[in-house]
C-alpha cells in the first residue's frame, strides 16, 4: 500500500515545497515510485516541475489540473497524472517513477467559488479517486499551502503521516503548534465521513528542519521545538513516534538555483553530486532513506 505524506506546516516559506520536490526525486531516483500532488494554488511545485512553457498550456486551457476533477463528469485522478514528468529538451524522460498531479491557479476556486454537493465534500471525492491509482506507488506526496482550507485537506484527510518542514524560528514553531490544533479540529469535524478501511486519522509523525545556514547553532530552536513535540506526544496530539528528523537539510545557493532550472537539485549535476559526499543533495538523499525506514 501506498504511504501517502503531508508536508504542511501553518508557517509560509519554509521550504515545503522545496523539500517536498527535492524529497520526490530522491525517492525516485531510490526506485521508489512517487506520486506527488500539488494542492498549493500557487502551483510552485507544479511549474518547477513542469517548467513555465508546459504548465502555461494547462494554465491556460484549465484542462488537467487538480481543480477539474471536482466538477463531475470532467475529469478524474487517473486522467490528470502526468507521468514521469520530468523532461529533458527534447521530451527524453529523465527521472522515471516520479509522476505529478499538477494544479493551476484556478485552484483558489475550491476556497470560495465551489458549490459542490455538501454530502460529498472536495476531500472526500479526492480521497476516493486517488483510491483507483494508489495501487501504482509506494508513496504519494501532497505539497500543501500554509493552511488547512479546502485544497490542504484533500492531502490531509487521504494521508497516513504529516511532515512539518520548519526552520529554526519562533514562527516555525508557532506555526507548527497552530497547525497541530488545526489538524484536531478537521479530524474532529470529518470523522462522519471516515470509512473504517481508512484507519486512523494522519498524526505528526516528524518535523523536518531546512535551510540551516553553515555554522549556525540550532541546538536552542531544536531544544524548543522537542519540548513542544513531547507536551504534544504526552497529550496524544501527535503520533506516538513523533519525533524530529535526524536529516536536516543545509542552506545552499543549488537549491535556489534548481527552480529556475526545472529540475530537482538531484539532477541538476550528477557529476558533483556522485563526487560530493558533503553536498545538500546528500542531505535530501538521507531524508529519503529516513523516511524509508520511518515507515
Ligand atoms: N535548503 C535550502 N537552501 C536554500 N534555499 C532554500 C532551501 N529550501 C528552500 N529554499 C528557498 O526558500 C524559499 C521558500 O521555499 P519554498 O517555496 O520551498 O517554501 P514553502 O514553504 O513551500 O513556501 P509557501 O508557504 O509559499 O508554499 C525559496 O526561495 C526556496 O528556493
Ligand atoms: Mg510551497
Amino acid at each position: 500500500m501506498a504511504r501517502k505524506i503531508s508536508f504542511i506546516n501553518y508557517k509560509g516559506g519554509v521550504g515545503k515545497t522545496s523539500l517536498i520536490v527535492n524529497t520526490a526525486a530522491a525517492l525516485a531516483k531510490l526506485g521508489k515510485r512517487v506520486l506527488l500532488c500539488d494542492f498549493d494554488t500557487q502551483s510552485n511545485a507544479s511549474i518547477w516541475l513542469l517548467k513555465l512553457d508546459r504548465w502555461n498550456k494547462i494554465n491556460a486551457s484549465g484542462e488537467g489540473a487538480v481543480y477539474s476533477i471536482f466538477d463531475p463528469g470532467k475529469a478524474k485522478i487517473k486522467d490528470i497524472i502526468i507521468k514521469d514528468v520530468l523532461e529533458g529538451k527534447e521530451g527524453e524522460k529523465l527521472l522515471p517513477g516520479l509522476d505529478l498531479v499538477p494544479t493551476t491557479f484556478n485552484l483558489v476556486d475550491l476556497e470560495n467559488e465551489f458549490t459542490g454537493d455538501p454530502k460529498r465534500p472536495p476531500y472526500l471525492v479526492f480521497y476516493e479517486q486517488l483510491a483507483e491509482v494508489e495501487a501504482n506507488y509506494d508513496f504519494i506526496l501532497f505539497d500543501c499551502p500554509p493552511n488547512i482550507l479546502r485544497a490542504s485537506q484533500c492531502g490531509v484527510f487521504s494521508s497516513n503521516e504529516i511532515y512539518v518542514p520548519a526552520n529554526p524560528d519562533a514562527l516555525s514553531l508557532i506555526g507548527f503548534t497552530l497547525l497541530v490544533e488545526k489538524l484536531g479540529k478537521f479530524h474532529q469535524l470529518t470523522a462522519s465521513f471516515r470509512k473504517a478501511s481508512m484507519g486512523v486519522p494522519a498524526q505528526v509523525q516528524g518535523v523536518i528542519f531546512n535551510s540551516i545556514k553553515a555554522g549556525s547553532d540550532i541546538e536552542v530552536p531544536k531544544m524548543r521545538m522537542q519540548l513542544r513535540l513531547n507536551q504534544f506526544r504526552s497529550a496524544k496530539r501527535v503520533a506516538p513516534t513523533a519525533k524530529i528528523f535526524e536529516t536536516q537539510i543545509r542552506d545552499a545557493m543549488i537549491v535556489r538555483r534548481a527552480v529556475a532550472l526545472g529540475l530537482p537539485v538531484i539532477l541538476v549535476s550528477q557529476e558533483s553530486a556522485e563526487a560530493s559526499q558533503d553536498s545538500v543533495i546528500n542531505d535530501y538523499r538521507r531524508l529519503a532513506s529516513e523516511i524509508i525506514r520511518q515507515g
